[in-house]
């Protein structure tokens, strides 16, 4: 009798256990939900009326009692590292030369989601789940077995029988899915509870729940994507995992094998807009040396393995706190409501200023001095904040006022009819005769070295310039006598300064800081006119009828020759030498280093001069970066023959779309 009961409770454990492995870790059931509730509760019914038949690693076991004192520590015998990490292309291809070189071979690869969750290290015994542990410091952790018993994608008991593996140690990511962290936060949210942030820390809140009725309630689930020691049978990653999932673990299911950097890269890109499809999140790519024998002999370092890196994907929110709102005076005069932030790490990144546009914006949003606020960074743009956590005001928050004078100067601010911008409008505002001068000697501009803003405010204090062009002007003797200013700096000032006026005319006339001209616009116009006298002379509309030129663009460039003060600045370059035309055939290049820098690009469509990855180096060594997808944020979209989607989506955002011929007249350009 007992042995038939025995035999029956062990039968339904693994009818269950095959069909919670189909459900929760395959996601492909194979009976119905009311089919394995009837499994479940005959299998409970047997169990109550013979308890002595109660195992741990029954599928009825899952949620155990609540913990009362803290979690128990425990050792890893292997101690759980970290990744490297980059977000640059650069890196990646760096990693796959020094692979070659220490391997005297090309490596395979497999690339796999970065799958943006909690570590957790998981322990069978005679292919039964004995100890589960979070990461810790690495060496020690928390002993959470009874909490990851209640993830449903976690065998309690593994499926197959396969004596090397019986006993092993597996590692990989608790993560919360997107789903249930709505779901938690919005349950949170009616009980007014405080809200996670975002799924990963919800995950890491969860796993270390002292109560696991609760965890088993918020429904985690686990990606196993390692095992620490690797048994001699087993040859490369790739399929080991695959032999993972075969024996009831979820594992990291997209992975593929790379035999070239450029299939990585490709692989990578591909999943940069696809990730977000994925039920929980994934912040980057995983490479690995696919054999385990090549892993070995490259070994690791105390923080990392060798053999791996991640390129993590340009990160996208962080919540922090809105310290203060101050003003900043731009250099028409615009003036625009900046964000002190609490700092916060995003991407790698410290961010502690982010934009808040402008007064209507703040209002829309109502975001509040004092609030909780979501920041987003992506690639290279200025941070920017999306909304306020309204649940996590005290009530001490304060609104914003935009006032009625000028930060700076003091003069009343005037907003004009249509315009969102608030502005200063007296030109002697300091600020932005300081930003005027600056945005003429920056980098993509006049590049003058030795000119920032300390010694700027240095020389309009001491009275020998009010404006860009008395730079021109400057004399030996009279900086020598400010402070700081000994005869080398001087010289090499003095130096930059006449070398400037040589530089493109595009820079020169994206220098004087004509509004609406930014650097693309520039050159646009100084391609077609080779001077800025032609440019005086034309009309609105030759102007308007350059393709990427658009009214506002050409009205401004009217307007700013309609003006004579603008007039003067132009005769007073001119008189200083400074070149205001084009310089065809002059054999003259502009001087600038790093001048993609801040500037993203999508490549689509076959280039046919370069390689994808030579094109994606040589806009990263100018400063530049390389996206797979194209947003409001692309600042060029660079399409080859047969280009792709990109293509008309960048069309339908209006992203500057330049040719191959173009792109390599830019990169020139740039150098
Ligand atoms: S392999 C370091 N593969 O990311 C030992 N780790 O930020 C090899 N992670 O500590 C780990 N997804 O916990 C590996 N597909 C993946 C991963 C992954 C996420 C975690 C891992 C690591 C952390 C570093």
């Amino acid at each position: 009798m007992n042995t038939d009961n025995f035999k029956l409770v062990e039968g339904l454990r693994k009818q269950i256990n095959y069909h919670n492995y189909r459900y929760y870790v395959l996601a492909d059931p194979v009976i119905s939900d009311y089919e394995y509730d009837m499994l479940v509760k005959e299998l409970e019914k047997l169990e109550k009326e013979h308890p002595e038949l109660i195992t741990p690693d029954s599928p009825t076991q899952r949620v155990g009692e609540k913990l009362t004192g803290g979690f128990k520590q425990v050792n890893h015998e292997i101690p759980m590292l970290s990744l490297e990490n980059t977000y640059s292309w650069e890196e990646v291809f760096e990693f796959d030369r020094r692979m070659q070189k220490e391997l005297d071979i090309k490596p395979e690869y497999t690339v796999e989601p970065k799958i943006d969750g909690f570590a957790v290290s998981l322990m069978y015994r005679n292919g039964k789940l004995i100890q589960a542990s979070t990461r810790g410091n690495g060496l020690r952790g928390d002993e959470i077995t009874n909490n990851v018993r209640t993830i449903k994608s976690v065998p309690l008991r593994l499926l197959a029988e396969d004596k090397n593996l019986m006993n092993i140690e597996v590692r990989g990511e608790v993560v919360m899915p997107k789903k249930s962290f709505e779901r938690v936060n919005k349950e949170r949210e009616a009980r007014g509870e405080s809200l996670f942030a975002n799924p990963r820390n919800a995950a890491a809140g969860t796993i270390k729940h002292l109560d696991p009725q609760i965890v088993a309630e918020r429904e985690l689930d686990m990606i196993v994507h390692s095992i620490p020691s690797v048994p001699e049978s087993y040859k490369d990653h790739y399929t080991t995992l695959k032999y993972l999932s075969k024996i009831g673990l979820k594992v990291n299911s997209d992975i593929k094998l790379c035999k070239s950097i450029e299939e990585v890269m490709d692989f990578c890109n591909s999943w940069e807009p696809k990730r977000w499809e994925l039920p929980y999140e994934v912040d980057g790519m995983v490479i690995k040396v696919n054999s385990f024998d090549q892993q070995r002999r490259l070994g690791e370092t105390t923080k990392s393995p060798r053999w791996t890196i991640a390129y993590k994907y340009p990160a996208s929110q962080e919540t922090t706190k809105l310290e203060d709102i101050i003003l900043q005076v731009g250099r028409i005069g615009t003036i625009t409501p900046v964000a002190v932030l609490t700092p916060v790490n995003i991407g790698g990144v410290t961010v502690s200023r982010a934009t808040l546009h402008n007064a209507d914006e703040i209002a829309r949003k109502d975001i509040r001095v004092g609030d909780t606020v979501f920041v987003e960074r992506s690639g290279e743009v200025i941070p920017e904040i999306i909304k306020s956590v309204i649940e996590k005001r005290t009530g001490k928050e304060k609104i914003f006022k935009m006032p009625e004078n000028c930060p700076a100067c003091g003069s009343k601010i005037v907003r004009q009819g249509g315009e969102v911008a608030w502005r200063c409008e007296n030109l002697q505002c300091l600020p932005q005769v300081q930003r005027r001068i600056g945005h003429f000697v920056s980098r993509n501009a006049m590049d003058i070295e030795g000119l920032g803003g300390k010694v700027i405010a240095q020389l309009i204090e001491a009275g020998l310039i009010k404006n860009f062009t008395d730079l021109y002007w400057l004399r030996r003797d009279e900086l020598l006598k400010l402070e700081r200013m000994a005869d080398k700096s001087v010289d090499n000032l003095l130096k930059a300064i006449e070398e400037s006026k040589n530089r493109d005319f595009f820079r020169a006339l994206f220098a004087i800081g004509i509004r609406h001209i930014g650097i693309h616009a520039a050159k646009l116009l100084a391609d077609h006119f080779p001077s800025i006298d032609k440019l005086k002379e034309a009309g609105l509309e030759e102007i308007n009828a350059i393709s990427e030129i658009g009214p506002v663009i050409a009205g401004s460039v009217v307007e700013f020759f309609e003006n004579p003060e603008n007039l003067k600045t132009i005769e007073r370059l001119k008189k200083a030498g400074v070149r205001l035309e084009s310089n065809v055939g002059t054999g003259l290049k502009p001087a600038s280093t790093k001048s993609l820098a801040g500037k993203t690009f999508v490549l689509t469509g076959n280039l046919t001069g370069f390689s994808r990855i030579e094109a994606t180096e040589l806009i990263e060594s100018l400063g530049g970066r390389v996206s797979s997808s194209v947003s409001k944020n692309t600042d060029y979209a660079v399409a080859g023959e047969s280009p792709g989607s990109k293509y008309d989506k960048a069309q339908k955002l209006g992203v500057p779309i330049i040719n191959e011929e173009e792109f390599k007249k830019f990169l020139k350009s740039a150098e």
